[in-house]
């Protein structure tokens, strides 16, 4: 057990959904902190960046397409296995067959337009926290 810091964004469709203070209060009441945020709307090499992993799949132009058309809230949330548990909070890739009590699960009806995004492992939450912070731009948990 360990404390750990994840990447989390709020797509376009939480942001026109008015989603954006759903996502970050089942976040904060799960325990985690928030340590860093912005609102920004993302260039589509900003967004080929964050995906890279995915570059050349059917959906990756899609998903370029989805996720730079309105602002995104970009996020550094601290906490216990933060990058685990935000994973389970949000719940399974595909809205339709993700749990209800997830935030997928309660929002989403789509494979593609899914609300949130969350790192996935330790190395990817290194990478994507630099695409888009500096060390100055993230508090410290001590510092509360
Ligand atoms: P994310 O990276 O956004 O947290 O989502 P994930 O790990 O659950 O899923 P991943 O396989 O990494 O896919 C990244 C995002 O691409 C879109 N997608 N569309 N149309 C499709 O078949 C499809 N598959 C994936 C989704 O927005 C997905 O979250
Ligand atoms: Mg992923």
């Amino acid at each position: 057990m360990a404390v750990e810091r994840t990447f989390v964004m709020i797509k376009p469709d939480g942001y026109e959904r008015g989603l954006i203070g759903e996502v970050i209060s089942r976040i904060e009441r799960k325990g985690l902190k928030i340590v860093a945020m912005k609102l920004k709307k993302l260039s589509r090499d900003e967004a080929e960046r964050l995906y890279s992993v995915h570059r050349g799949k059917p959906f990756f132009n899609e998903l370029v397409d989805f996720v730079t058309r309105n602002p995104v809230v970009l996020m550094i949330v601290e906490g216990e296995s933060a990058i685990d548990v935000v994973r389970t909070l949000i719940g399974p890739t595909d809205g339709r067959k993700a749990p209800p009590g997830t935030i997928r699960g309660d929002f989403s009806l789509s494979i593609g337009e899914n609300i949130v995004h969350a790192s996935d492992s330790k190395d990817s939450a290194e990478y994507e926290m630099s695409l888009f912070f500096s060390d100055d731009e993230v508090y410290s948990s001590k510092t509360r």
